[in-house]
């Protein structure tokens, strides 16, 4: 029981906070499954980072947040409000998700499909315990999921991890997250986990304090550190790698202004990736990746016809956002694709398309024999580029004003691979990262033989398995299909 003097400031409309940092957005906790002293602990926690909360839902509110309630449930919640006046908008029924991750960010996040309850569909309970094959390639994990605010916090740490350089707590996390996605429900209590793969005492300690209070200590006090904060400002960059972003920080650098100080020690690349970096640090929408592909369609057409552009990456798993666009480039004929993609990035050029490009060669040699055990590098010829991708006219979008507002620069790479190759490239470049990892984790361990981007190797044999599709490496690896949009691990 709180104090009689607290529990009356509690759930006191946002008038009484101190500041409101967020005049656009007036949050309502509904209460019913949340519990009083949740909605007081999540209305405090709220008003000390400078959000408006209101305790009656009224006209002003414009996210309604709920915790463990389904789409449906919501809908009613609302239905049986008083109608919003005319002209007024309903607010977004949103999941507690939204709510979180706005907390540790320390301001509104953007409303995404995922926080919304109206897109939810209907859960069940979660069977206890519930069974679930060890490997990501054994089961379909969705773009959208039940657990994001719990796979999200675990990722916090794997990221963090990765930072300081401790790749098997970060391949721990991965899976404990991964593991998290592939859930058909909530996770509502810890005993649902028991039996569950890869979810070790650390990452129950994780869920467990979320579950409890919203927020994990951990995560919150990783994402507040300064070597979080720089390291992943630094990695943002285009060519800033863990190893370069961790050198910076031990010399002292901190910010972008740190690193212009030593900008003469920057490759092209990451000089490029500084120029650019407001642009390049801002999602890529999925509007503009399929601009990007009929631009790059058109130049590959015109270079050689026939030859054909396949978007891979993120936006093939169904991602409405990416860090950059991904795209693959073949001809049905094996050997016309050498040469090729010098000609592309001229006539990308002469088109004034392109800011940045660094064009790697294919090595000399057999890159399947090369590559297979080692390594996930690929070595397909490939160009690492920025597009000036011109904006459509009506984009006035938020945040911080562009420094030229007609076009952005995006990030986009380009890989052509020979079309026997051509299955096993797609199925590398499509990701995600953890998927790939787990199936040739998968296809070493389980069935001893080696896959990467090039082929699907057989080291007894010494002999490489064909493909005319991805359908044909899941069946020789003696695994389901899964789609893209299955693959988001
Ligand atoms: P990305 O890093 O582009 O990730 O790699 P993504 O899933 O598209 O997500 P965004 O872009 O951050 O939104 C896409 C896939 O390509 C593989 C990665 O392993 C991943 O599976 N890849 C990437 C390579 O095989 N080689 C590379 O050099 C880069
Ligand atoms: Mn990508």
């Amino acid at each position: 029981m709180l104090p009689r003097r607290r529990q009356a400031r509690v759930g006191t409309p946002c008038a009484v906070s101190s500041v409101v940092r967020f005049p656009g957005v007036a949050i309502y906790l509904a209460e019913p499954r949340m519990g009083r002293s949740r909605r007081a602990f999540l209305t405090r926690l709220a008003l000390s980072k400078g959000f408006c909360v209101l305790d009656a839902y009224s006209s002003e509110v414009t996210h309604v947040v709920m915790e463990q309630t389904s789409a449906e449930e919501a809908v009613r919640w609302q239905d049986s409000r008083p109608a919003p006046p005319p002209g007024c908008t309903r607010p977004a029924l949103l999941d507690i998700s939204w709510f979180t991750e706005s907390m540790a960010a320390g301001q509104p996040v953007p409303v995404e499909r995922r926080h919304c309850l109206q897109v939810a569909v209907p859960r069940e309970v979660l069977p206890n315990p519930i069974w679930m094959p060890l490997y990501a390639c054994q089961r379909p994990t969705p773009l959208t999921h039940h657990n994001t605010r719990l796979s999200e916090a675990l990722e916090v740490l794997a990221e963090a991890a990765g930072f300081d350089g401790s790749e098997g707590r970060l391949l721990s996390f991965c899976r404990a997250a991964s593991t998290l996605k592939a859930l058909p429900c909530p996770v509502t209590a810890l005993s649902q986990l028991q039996g569950l793969p890869h979810l070790g005492e650390h990452s129950c300690r994780v869920v467990q304090e979320l579950l409890e209070h919203g927020v994990c200590e951990e995560v919150e006090r990783v994402q507040r550190s300064e070597r979080y904060q720089s390291m992943k400002l630094f990695t943002r960059i285009f060519g800033v790698g863990v190893r370069t972003a961790d050198q910076w920080y031990r010399e002292g650098l901190r910010t972008l202004d740190d690193v212009w100080t030593q900008v003469q020690r920057l490759t092209q690349q990451q000089k490029a990736g500084l120029q650019h970096y407001q642009d390049l640090s801002a999602p890529v929408q999925r509007p503009d990746a399929e601009a990007l592909r009929q631009v790059v369609a058109e130049a590959v057409g015109r270079a050689l016809p026939r030859a054909t552009v396949t978007l891979a990456g993120g936006f093939r798993r169904g991602k409405l956002q990416g860090h950059d666009v991904d795209f693959l480039i073949t001809h049905p004929e094996e050997g016309q694709e050498a040469g090729l993609l010098p000609r592309v990035m001229g006539y990308l050029e002469q088109q004034g398309l392109v800011l940045y490009q660094q064009h790697q060669r294919r090595p000399s040699g057999d890159p399947v024999h090369q590559a297979p055990k080692g390594r996930s590098m690929d070595t397909f010829e490939r160009s690492f580029c920025i597009f000036r991708l011109p904006r459509p006219p009506r984009a006035t979008e938020e945040g911080t004003p562009s420094p030229h507002p007609s076009w952005k620069a995006v990030r986009v790479d380009l890989v052509v691979t020979p079309i026997s190759q051509f299955p096993f490239a797609l199925l590398g470049w499509t990701g995600s990262k953890h998927f790939e990892r787990e199936l040739r984790r998968f296809s070493r361990k389980e069935r001893g033989l080696w896959l990467n981007s090039h082929g699907l190797f057989d080291p007894e044999q010494e002999t490489f398995f064909q493909a005319a599709a991805e359908e044909d490496v899941f069946k020789h690896l003696g695994l389901a299909y899964l789609p893209p949009e299955q693959r988001n691990a």
